[in-house]
């Protein structure tokens, strides 16, 4: 399903050149969950930038589901995400001025029928908990309740990828496990591919697969 050969990223910041990555290689299959972990400045959410195909890579090849995405023009490589892969940044992006259900049904939106669109929205709401919730604004709910509506967001456009980036970072460790127990059973219903950026390696071990980032290459725990 994913297939990472060779993956290089450096950045240049006035006039010094940092490589981030120097070689990654990795190979998922279909429905596989995997934990990264790695300090601060590693380069994980990098490599997860790389991954969802909102990053090019310097060289080297990325392949999901078969494709060579950095050979795809760019409008072919936009749909190809919008409909492969889900993702849950570190800091949650939700729109402000609208409320959970319009945020998770943002995604279909476009060029989908509107009550098909909130009809599977509601249903996603529900599924992480947050029935009651669907009318409310993000600065009405909790940082767990909007990293809820991140999750079921990610989820609506049906993916088959997850890419989820320290998603109970700046949450309590009670909370952060509930919603790490949400994601696996959600990647598990849906057969999702899925990978899991954490600070926290008791999260991490809970994960069949496991890499530590560290001196740009990925090191398996
Ligand atoms: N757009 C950018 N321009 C320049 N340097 C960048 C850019 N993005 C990231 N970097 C640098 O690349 C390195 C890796 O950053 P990255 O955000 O991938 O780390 P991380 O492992 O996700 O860290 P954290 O655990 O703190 O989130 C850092 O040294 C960072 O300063
Ligand atoms: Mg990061």
């Amino acid at each position: 399903m994913l297939e990472l050969r060779n993956i290089t990223k450096s950045y240049t910041i006035e006039g010094k050149t940092i490589p981030v990555l120097r070689e990654v290689d990795l190979e998922l299959a279909a429905g596989a969950q995997m934990s990264l972990i790695g300090r601060s400045g590693a380069g994980k959410s990098t490599l997860l930038s790389i991954i969802a195909t909102i990053e090019q890579p310097d060289g080297g090849v990325l392949r999901i589901d078969g494709k060579d995405t950095t050979a795809m023009p760019d409008a072919a490589l936009s749909r190809f995400r919008n409909t492969m892969i889900g993702t849950v940044f570190q800091f949650h992006h939700l729109l402000p001025e609208f409320t959970a259900l319009e945020n998770v049904a943002m995604p279909l939106l476009i060029g989908r029928r509107h009550q098909e669109a909130f009809g599977e929205a509601r249903a996603l709401l529900e599924r992480v908990g947050l029935k009651d919730r669907a009318g409310h604004k993000p600065a009405e709910m909790s940082g767990g309740e909007q990293q809820r509506v991140s999750i079921a967001r990610a989820l609506v456009g049906r993916p088959r990828i997850l890419l989820l980036d320290e998603p109970t970072g700046n949450l309590d460790e009670e909370t952060g496990l509930a919603i790490l127990d949400l994601v696996f059973s959600l990647a598990q219903e849906h057969g999702l591919t899925t990978i899991f950026v954490t600070h926290n390696k008791q999260f991490a071990r809970r994960m069949a697969t496991g890499y530590e980032l560290k001196d740009g290459r990925l090191w398996p725990l």
